[in-house]
């Protein structure tokens, strides 16, 4: 059963919050799984601008969409991003670049503890209090270095 004491940030999504306690946990990681085209990103982008919107800004790791592709199709939804990009309330993360040396066959894999630190410059250069990574790639799950070190988020980030 579940503690009353957990903070709850309402997800933005109609219908959703009041079905979940008001939100999701906070600061606790959640993984939205679905087919391709189920609404996941959508999902992810509602999210972050709820948490906007509530004065949390937010951190978007969009690693397969160009961040000019994103920000175009939240817009065909009606949804500016740039504004809140120009404020320095929404960061977009493009990961595409890092794996650049992967696609010329110059790296197997990327370097995560690179990716950790850029995205922890970016979360903490606007203070983010959400961060989303759409999606999770293979490529980060079984990522070559054994360090242990991935893109999950560390609690860290939000200190
Ligand atoms: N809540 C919604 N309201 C209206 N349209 C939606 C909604 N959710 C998803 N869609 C439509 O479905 C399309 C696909 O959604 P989205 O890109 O979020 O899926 P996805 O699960 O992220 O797909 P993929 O696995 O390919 O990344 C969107 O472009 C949008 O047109
Ligand atoms: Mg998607």
């Amino acid at each position: 059963m579940e503690a009353k004491t957990h903070a709850r940030v309402p997800t933005g999504i109609e219908g959703l919050d009041s079905l979940i306690n008001g939100g999701l946990q906070q600061n606790k990681v959640y993984l939205i799984s679905g087919e391709a085209g189920t609404g996941k990103t959508i999902f992810c982008l509602q999210y972050a601008l709820a948490g906007i919107l509530l004065g949390e800004s937010a951190v978007y790791v969009s690693i397969d969409e160009k961040p000019a592709h994103l920000i175009e199709d939240a817009e065909s939804l009606g949804w500016g991003l740039q504004k809140h990009i120009d404020e320095g309330k929404l960061a977009i993360l493009d990961v595409t670049p890092y794996f650049t040396s992967v696609r010329l066959g110059k790296e197997k894999t990327i370097d995560a503890r690179e990716v950790v630190a850029d995205l922890t410059k970016k979360v903490r250069k606007i203070k983010a209090r959400r961060l989303v990574i759409d999606p999770i790639a293979p490529d980060f799950q079984h990522g070559s270095d054994h360090t242990g070190a991935g893109i999950y988020p560390q609690p860290h980030l939000f200190h």
